[in-house]
């Protein structure tokens, strides 16, 4: 029998648990029931796509084991990408003015080539990493000009890892870029933001799922991680996961910011919370 419309794209209890146990176990990302018509209407692109008949029709598709190369689209459909350039400006003053002199203070005590670690873990399309690219070229390479910066952004959506690659932006994402970088760093054409070379070669992009070990036990020895807006999707046992494979990727010594509406309050009590003058940070000590 020819399903309704209406049963056609929408999920019933029982497929909307089952989806989004999907998801949630392999990507720590938690949907609850009033989320349910947001679900919905992400994963409709995906049907018409796939040329399915109905939402139900790929619920069974994504639990099909042989199907598991669709996780990677269902991750595009379902992530929310929100980000700009200079998003978390106080954070990044702080990194400037504090962070970044203490590490290279401590880490000259042992060798002379400093090398800094930093990564955006959930850069989306990449404007957080390539904004503490830019602070780097313009404020940190001028008074320490031996140290080298390795940085490395990251994501669960591959679609936004094309965007970051390309460096290429809207007029939205530099809405809150001060004009003096704005001019120095893009060149603006036909309406849209062309990131310079010299930003761009700074940065790496890797596509890493946060809530899978292995793919988070890639990255190691990192002075610093920007892990902002993203635990807000898990649930406190995901947010525990991901924050204890942060922990471990940290050097001692190192630092965590998330995001500013976030907090690691009964998640994690492995750092140790430091007050900046803007902006607080979790060191692992
Ligand atoms: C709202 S954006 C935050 C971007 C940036 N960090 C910022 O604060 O502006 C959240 C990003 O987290 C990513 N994300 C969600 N779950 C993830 C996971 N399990 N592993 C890695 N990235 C994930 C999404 O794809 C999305 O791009």
């Amino acid at each position: 029998m020819e399903q309704s419309v209406d049963t056609k794209y929408t999920l019933t209890d029982e497929g909307f648990k089952e989806l989004r146990d999907v998801i949630y176990k392999t990507s720590g990302i938690y949907y609850s029931e009033s989320k349910k018509y947001l679900l919905e209407s992400r994963i409709l692109k995906r049907i018409q796509s796939l040329k399915l008949n109905s939402l139900y029709d790929y619920v069974n598709y994504i639990k099909n084991p042989g199907n598991k190369g669709e996780l990677r689209n269902l991750f595009d459909a379902i992530t929310i990408n929100e980000t700009y350039f200079f998003r978390a400006e106080q954070q990044f003053e702080a990194l400037e003015k504090i962070i970044i002199p203490e590490l290279i203070k401590d880490k000259s005590k042992d060798s002379p080539s400093v090398v800094i670690r930093i990564w955006s873990a959930a850069c989306s399309t990449g404007e957080e990493p390539y904004t503490i690219a830019m602070i780097i070229l313009e404020k940190i390479k001028p008074i320490f000009p031996n140290c080298q910066f390795q940085i490395l952004g990251s994501d669960i959506s591959t679609q936004v890892l094309e965007v970051a690659k390309s460096g290429v932006y809207k007029e939205y994402s530099v809405r809150n870029m001060p004009e003096y970088y704005l001019k120095k760093y893009f060149i603006v054409k036909d309406g849209a933001y062309f990131l310079k070379d010299e930003v761009k070669r700074l940065v790496r992009f890797s596509n890493i799922n946060l809530f899978d070990a292995n793919q988070v036990r890639m990255v190691s020895n990192c002075d610093v991680i920007f892990c902002a807006n993203v635990l807000i999707y898990f649930d406190i046992p995901a947010k525990q996961k991901v924050v204890s494979y942060l922990y471990d990727a940290l050097n001692p010594g190192g630092y965590l910011f998330i995001g500013y509406s976030e907090s690691l309050h009964g998640i994690s009590k492995a750092f140790k919370l430091v007050h900046l003058p803007k902006a607080i940070a979790y060191k692992k000590e």
